[in-house]
């Protein structure tokens, strides 16, 4: 059992036999705390997520050689399927998958203009006028749109705010650019990525970002007049322990402008947490036809990103992770699957 290899293709926790000996069907071990399970027979994604949920274990792993399949892109497509199926299992496991992942995409492409990772909003309504955008910002247009919804709801001009989940930076750099808070400070668990924003956005006065997690947030209490936080809590262990932290870090009065996906048998419980949060729910839109909008307008520029960028090993999870025309992703939005809203809330006044 010890012989066993771990590695770590991209952010999927996979395990090989070592020293010629083969795993056996009831090879079990505990990984870093998580009970693991060997599986010989060559299964679909979906089976192995089931089997790992039958039988109590956080994660099934397969023999990568069992997983990719004689043809590269079936390979790298099982890839993102195991992906995606292994998210949906134990928050501890979602979490560290997630924070490799992210981990792995901060050291892995260091390009500048790669601002953002969410997958964008844009209005089906034509009457609505258009944000004006630099140039040099029109390839995120989308993305931009998409804080635009959340943040400009209400008036950021002079306050404080946090972005929690700031990823690559692009979005606090709009917030602190166009409306005009006092100061933004980003946070993010990914060290590298926060790496990455700091040197990108040094000339930027007012902006700042730091390393935390989103469930233990390293700010006093009462610190910020609002924070933000777009497509990133699907990460998150425990969504309860992030909203108590964003209400511990907010002033009284002060707004939660909140996005976020997902499945639609979990959007009641997402509800159920916003409404116990101690924070009044405002208003919440369901955005699921905007984001189908954005990704199919943004469709042909991610796909030629991409495949100028990534190895081809890894175009699955790629595609899948930026909900490209076809994958998982967009196909759960477009049919119901997965929902996709915004939400306001407010710390009440009065304690
Ligand atoms: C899909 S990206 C979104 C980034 C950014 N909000 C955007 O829209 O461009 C999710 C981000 O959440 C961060 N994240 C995930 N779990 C986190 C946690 N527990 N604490 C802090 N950040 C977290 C990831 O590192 C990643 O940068």
């Amino acid at each position: 059992m010890n012989q066993a290899r771990l590695l770590h293709t991209s952010s999927v926790v996979t395990v090989g036999a070592s020293h010629g000996r083969p795993l056996t069907e009831d090879d079990t071990w505990n990984l870093r705390g998580l009970q693991v399970e060997y599986v010989q027979a060559k299964r679909t994604a979906e089976e192995l997520a089931l089997a790992a949920a039958a039988r109590d274990r956080d994660v099934v792993v397969v023999n990568p050689g069992l997983l990719i399949g004689p043809d590269d892109h079936e390979g790298s497509f099982m890839i993102a399927k195991l992906f995606m199926a292994i998210c949906r299992l134990s928050p501890h496991l979602r979490k560290l998958i997630w924070r490799h992942w992210y981990q792995f995409l901060a050291r892995s492409y260091k390009r500048e203009e790669w601002s953002f990772i969410n997958y964008g909003y844009a209005s089906l309504d034509p009457q609505t006028e258009k944000l004006q955008l630099d140039d040099a910002d029109e390839p995120d247009r989308y993305c931009i749109q998409l804080y635009h919804h959340v943040a400009n709801v209400v008036d950021l001009k002079d306050l404080k705010v946090l972005e929690v989940g700031s990823g690559r930076g692009g979005g606090a750099y709009y917030i602190k650019c166009f409306l005009r808070p006092k100061r933004v400070v980003g946070v993010d668990f990914s060290k590298r990525a926060v790496a990455f924003c700091k040197k990108r956005y040094s000339f930027v006065e007012g902006l700042s970002f730091v390393v935390g997690d989103a469930e233990c947030l390293p700010f006093r209490d009462d610190s910020f007049d609002a924070v933000v936080n777009v497509e990133s809590s699907h990460c998150y262990g425990s969504i309860n322990a992030f909203l108590m932290q964003v209400k511990r870090v907010l002033r009284q009065g002060g707004y939660f402008l909140y996005a976020d996906f997902r499945d639609k048998d979990e959007i009641d419980n997402l509800r159920r947490e916003l409404r116990h949060s101690g924070m009044t729910l405002i208003k919440e839109t369901n955005i699921t036809t905007n984001v189908i909008e954005a990704l199919n307008l943004d469709n042909e520029r991610k796909l030629a990103l991409i495949q100028e960028a990534v190895h081809k090993m890894l175009l699955g999870p790629f595609q899948e992770f930026a909900g490209v025309r076809g994958s998982m992703m967009y196909e759960g939005f477009r049919t119901g699957e997965v929902i996709y809203s915004s939400f306001v809330l407010q710390k009440p006044n009065h304690q």
